[in-house]
């Protein structure tokens, strides 16, 4: 099934990366705040490409010490339903281990149904709950998290 390649974002990706956010969010990264995840320290941004180049989607992560929260995750809808939110996850969670992450965390709208079976999927699980935490319309955020046993972190 591997339809897609995942790398670290790069400038090249920024266009795109910022033309999805508007896609799906009511308050959409800008290309600024993408760029300023370039290269800086504790940012992990990773990229889902296509066979023929065309970005697929993309994820994003901010790390301090050994806590990982993702900030960011979206696939053009074309490509939707093709694995590659779930490529995403498996490597950023590789790489999260790598850095020696206990554990990767995020808020998802209530309502978003698709994004919680991913994350389910995925092996997330739900910790908490941000009351309002959306606007926009507003909306509870759940907090899921996936936690990393310590034998397996290297
Ligand atoms: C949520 C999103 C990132 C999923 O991306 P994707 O690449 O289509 O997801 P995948 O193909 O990797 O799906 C993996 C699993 O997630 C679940 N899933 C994904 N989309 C789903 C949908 N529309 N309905 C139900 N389940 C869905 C399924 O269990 C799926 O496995 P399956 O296809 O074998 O059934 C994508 O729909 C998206 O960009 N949505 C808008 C932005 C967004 O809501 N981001 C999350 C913010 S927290």
């Amino acid at each position: 099934m591997e339809n897609e390649r995942i790398v670290p974002m790069e400038r090249r990706h920024l266009d795109e990366l910022a033309q999805l956010e508007k896609i799906c969010f009511s308050h959409p990264w800008s290309r600024d705040g993408l760029e300023e995840e370039l290269g800086r320290p504790g940012s992990l941004f990773l990229v889902a490409e296509a066979p023929d180049g065309q970005v697929m989607g993309y994820v994003g992560c901010q790390y301090v010490l050994d806590e990982g929260y993702i900030t960011n995750v979206a696939v053009f809808p074309q490509y939707r339903r093709q694995g590659a939110a779930k490529a995403l996850l498996e490597t950023l969670e590789q790489e999260g281990r790598r850095l020696g992450l206990s554990f990767l965390s995020l808020e998802v709208r209530e309502s978003n149904a698709s994004a919680q079976n991913l994350y389910e999927k995925s092996g997330y699980r739900q910790e908490g709950r941000r009351k309002n935490f959306y606007t926009d319309p507003r909306e509870d955020g759940l907090i899921l998290t996936k936690r990393f046993k310590q034998e397996e972190v290297r």
